[in-house]
């Protein structure tokens, strides 16, 4: 299976959102990943439902819908309203995340589980099985363009080893300062979802951008 790129829509320009869906809907861009912080799990406030709607009404991608937001199982049926395939939620924000994931999936969704870069990935050993992909941050959830945490491509090895171990197929997903630099390290420890802000919305050819994501995480046939 070749890599995903999922561009974090955060980055684009949101006074021209139609013209950036309209690109991402012509590209080699596997998702549209939407980026939704409460101001309170993350000291940034991104975007809610209106623009979601948006998103939703001129998107041809499946979202990809990360929630950086406490209390996420408030809002899941809105989420299904607003078009989301993938529902992330973040373990750190979940008191009863396997309640929450099974209401994803019985909601229609894929339910998906985002892990801060303090938090160890044997922490899923008892949940990996209930969700379809695992959001590994490889940088501190809240704002787009930082710096890429290194130790995260040891966190994706350890997560491809439990997922093996468990005989189960979550997608791992990597969010955060991912690009050139580091996506053919990521995809050869085990990912399969590379989410992308500013290497794709930030390059002179965002098209080209995604399509040399897609090539550096090409595994050998
Ligand atoms: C960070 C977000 C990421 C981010 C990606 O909180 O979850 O999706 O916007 O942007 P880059 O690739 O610029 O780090
Ligand atoms: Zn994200």
């Amino acid at each position: 299976m070749p890599v995903a790129v999922s561009p974090s829509i955060l980055l684009g320009d949101f006074g021209r959102l139609e013209a950036e869906l309209a690109w991402l809907n012509a590209s080699a861009a596997d998702y549209v990943h939407c980026d939704v912080m409460d101001g309170v799990f993350v000291p940034n406030i991104s975007f809610g439902m209106p623009v979601l709607e948006a998103i939703q009404r001129r998107a041809q991608k499946p979202l990809d819908v990360h929630l950086m937001i406490v209390q996420p199982e408030r809002y899941l049926e809105r989420f299904k309203e607003l078009g989301a395939h993938i529902l992330t939620v973040h373990h750190e924000a979940c008191t009863h995340l396997h309640r929450t994931l099974q209401a994803i999936r019985a909601l229609g969704m894929r339910p998906g589980i985002a892990l801060n870069p303090h938090t160890p990935v044997h922490l899923l050993s008892d949940i990996l099985p209930e969700a379809d992909l695992v959001c590994l941050m490889s940088v501190n959830p809240g704002f787009g363009g930082q710096a890429f945490i290194p130790h995260t491509v040891q966190k994706v090895a350890e997560l491809a080893a439990l997922r093996a171990r468990l005989g189960c197929a979550t997608l791992i997903e990597v969010d955060g300062g991912v690009g050139p630099k580091n996506a053919a390290a990521l995809v050869a420890a085990g990912a399969d979802v590379l989410v992308a802000g500013s290497s794709v919305f930030k390059a002179a050819d965002p098209a080209a951008a995604v399509v040399e994501l897609k090539a550096l995480g090409a595994r050998p046939a």
